[in-house]
């Protein structure tokens, strides 16, 4: 197909896949601009050149040296591309503040990195340089598009600066991570005094980046059509719900897609047994391998709860131990990867201990893991208090293992629940309920064991879920139609 469009979009953000991942954010900061980039957007990434993203790039070259940032000395702008999709990077090169041992915003003791304000606004900064009239680049954006509270700076600083200037998109990934600091770093920052009001950057007596972002940027978008109405109350807005209220015409919810090069039962590199709707036997397999893997009893009929989180309030799995005494009551297994508050890592490695044949936890990030559970796996849990859009519940569903979800943000509209209308009418991929509680997930966990008992049953879901469409196709269409239409309005 011919390109549609040259429209020129810098995608600004603090991680992506395969480079530096600790959540969804970095699968989307690779999958969309590879589908915007096949219907002819001129996509641009910019990332912070941490140490592991300078290993994994030995091709970059030099773009640009930046001299003015506000920052102290100079700061190179590197070009590479993106591994497998070829996708344009422009890295960041500023070894004191990026190049260092331990994640991109925390340490090796889990404490945010002290001067997050000062490596976020230097990201923020270059989007806004690449977006104005002073950028060093013969290229120039029509629109930089920023990703939470890490870019959410850039908009502020366009605003501020001289036209003419990229048209700009916050788009929020998780309200819960808002960059908060202290109000005196908006002038050191580089932001006019003026800047910090209720109309600005200030958020309740403090500076806040994703504030910043949400008052400042043109449009504003977030990763599902139900978050982006969840956002605009209580408590899901936390604190913005009033202003993301008032911008409600400047607010639109785009579902997440997946990758479905990396994530295909058909294909997947990390799987030992290839399978499709068609053929399921490979999915056996795989749970065999799974089970001998984790050392649990290598039984095919014991349905197996798989998760793949990170272990926060955010993702409900606080609810789940309180119900492990009546699920091992039944031939259940449950098989645990993730990390994150520790008193919930040590609740599952105990849980695992005490019930070595039934019970699995994996404290740590492992993707090859993670492939083999959504694969191996019968169920899989998804009990978040609030999920913005989610993607293991559209993995698990290619996957053929039906998910357990609580209908919230991306997780209401990406699965359909097995009620008899649905299973008549051939659209339920799993199962959804209505109350993150321990009552609420556990009459959920049961009602998907009871269908899970009926094979004909069973098999249906998983066809119907595998059968669906989530690639980004769709999505990156309705990024492209709303970038052209901001570009209209201002
Ligand atoms: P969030 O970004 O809120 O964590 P998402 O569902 O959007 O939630 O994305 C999480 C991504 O991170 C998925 O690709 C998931 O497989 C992956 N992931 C989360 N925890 C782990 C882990 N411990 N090991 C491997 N992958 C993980
Ligand atoms: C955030 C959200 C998650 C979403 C991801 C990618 O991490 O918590 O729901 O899927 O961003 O947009």
């Amino acid at each position: 197909m011919l390109p549609q469009t040259r429209l020129k979009l810098l995608f600004v953000t603090p991680e992506v896949t395969p480079l530096v991942k600790t959540g969804g954010l970095a699968d989307v900061s690779a999958a969309l601009p590879a589908a915007l980039r096949e219907l002819g957007v001129d996509v641009r990434i910019l990332l912070p050149g941490y140490s592991r993203v300078m290993e994994a790039l030995p091709d970059k070259r030099l773009a640009a040296k930046l001299l003015n940032t506000g920052f102290h000395g100079e700061v190179q702008l590197l070009e590479a591309a993106l591994p497998d999709s070829g996708v344009p990077l422009l890295v960041i090169d500023y070894p004191q503040f990026y190049e260092r041992d331990g994640g991109p915003y925390i340490d090796h003791n889990g404490h945010d990195w002290v001067d997050n304000a000062q490596r976020f606004a230097l990201l923020s900064k270059i989007g806004a340089i690449l977006g104005g009239p002073s950028s060093p680049l013969d290229w120039r954006p029509d629109i930089v598009q920023c990703n939470d509270w890490q870019s959410g700076l850039t908009p502020a600083y366009l605003h501020f600066s001289p036209p003419p200037g990229a048209a700009t998109i916050m788009t929020i990934h998780n309200m819960a991570f808002q960059g908060i600091f202290p109000p005196l770093l908006t002038t050191a920052l580089g932001l006019p005094p003026s800047s910090y009001s209720v109309n600005g950057v200030e958020y309740y007596g403090q500076l806040s980046f994703l504030k910043a972002g949400v008052f400042y940027a043109n449009h504003i978008t977030t990763v599902s059509p139900t978050y982006a109405e969840e956002i605009q109350e209580e408590p899901l807005g936390f604190g913005m719900q009033g202003l993301l209220d008032h911008r409600y015409l400047d607010l639109t919810g785009i579902v997440n897609g997946i990758d479905i090069h990396e994530w295909n039962p058909a294909t997947d590199k990390y799987l030992p047994h290839h399978y499709s709707a068609d053929d399921l036997s490979g999915k056996a397999a795989n749970k065999r391998t799974l089970q001998h893997k984790l050392g649990l009893a290598e039984n095919p009929d014991i349905p197996l709860l798989g998760v793949v989180s990170r272990l926060t309030y955010q993702k409900g799995l606080d609810l789940l131990p309180a119900i492990v005494p009546a699920l091992l009551g039944h031939p259940v297994q449950i098989v645990i990867l993730g990390s994150g508050e520790a008193a919930l890592e040590e609740e599952f490695i105990a849980l695992a201990q005490a019930h070595p044949d039934q019970i699995a936890a994996v404290i740590g990030f492992n993707e090859g893991l993670s492939h083999l559970i959504e694969a191996g796996a019968d169920i899989f849990l998804m009990p978040s208090r609030f999920e913005p859009c989610g993607l293991n519940q559209m993995y698990s569903q290619c996957y053929g293992t039906p998910p357990v979800v609580h209908a919230t943000g991306g997780l209401r509209d990406t699965v359909v629940d097995a009620t008899p209308e649905n299973m008549n009418n051939g659209t339920a991929t799993g199962f959804v309920f209505n109350h993150a509680t321990v009552h609420g997930l556990q009459a959920c966990i049961t009602r998907a064991l009871d269908a899970y008992g009926d094979k004909n049953r069973w098999n249906r879901i998983q066809v119907n879920g595998m059968r669906r469409d989530f690639s980004w196709n769709k999505s990156a269409r309705e990024y492209l139609a709303l970038y052209e239409e901001v570009l209209q309005r201002i």
